[in-house]
């Protein structure tokens, strides 16, 4: 499974980056307008830091205006993936883009059909929002097995990135039900490391060494 870091922290995905667990990362117009800084400047820097993916979504939906927005995002970096809406004009967009040989993440998946319209316009990543479904009271996580089947079914190059992730049981049941890619805001990709029997058995094996009054090296 690749993991994505869902944040334009620059902070936080540099650290991340330096301890090689980043395949990508994923922004929104939240996540720019949370980061204080301004799109290309902070999207600029990303793609410093991460040779994988960086997602840089359009906020025009109208068809034209949209394709003039991925051109200039486009423009930042060579792995910038345009992020664009699930919508008509949006689909229309991804195919367009993705015939300029540009990755596509089509993004605000709320049903397989949605999904499969992305993977017929061509979509590199469907972005499906486990958590916003979950938050109307509805498994989140069904929908990723429905989009695998479908996808399988006709082969379907396009990646299911899970999207909207609130805890690391939702990387987990991603992960089990084939999701290919994750995006992890970076305090849960960080919470996925955490076991009380770790820290409890490395408290156990420092404490015996130090009763063996050895040194390695
Ligand atoms: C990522 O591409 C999505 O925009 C993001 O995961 C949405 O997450 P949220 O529902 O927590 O805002």
């Amino acid at each position: 499974m690749k993991f994505f870091v869902d944040t334009a922290d620059v902070n936080e995905i540099r650290e991340l980056n330096d301890m090689g667990l980043l395949d990508g990362v994923t922004t929104n117009p939240s996540l720019i307008l949370k980061s204080g800084g301004k799109i290309a400047d902070v999207t600029r820097q990303i793609c410093e830091i991460v040779k994988g993916p960086v997602s840089a979504e359009v906020t025009a939906t109208e068809y034209s205006e949209m394709l003039k927005q991925a051109k200039v995002l486009a423009a930042i970096a060579d792995n910038i993936c345009i992020k664009v809406p699930l919508t008509l004009d949006g689909l229309k967009a991804c195919r367009a883009i993705r015939s300029d040989g540009r990755l596509v993440n089509v993004t605000l998946c709320f049903s397989a059909n949605q999904a499969l319209l992305a993977a017929k316009a061509g979509a590199s990543f469907i972005s499906h929002f486990i958590g916003r479904i979950d938050d109307m009271g509805i498994d989140g996580m069904e929908l990723i097995s429905e989009i695998r089947t479908i996808y399988d079914n006709y082969d379907y190059k396009t990646e299911i990135l899970a999207a909207s992730i609130r805890t690391v049981n939702h990387v987990k049941e991603a992960a089990l039900l084939g999701a290919d890619v994750a995006t992890i805001p970076p305090a849960t990709l960080k919470a996925l490391v955490k076991h009380p029997l770790t820290d409890k058995g490395l408290e156990m094996f420092l404490a015996d060494w130090a009763k063996t009054g050895q040194q390695i090296g």
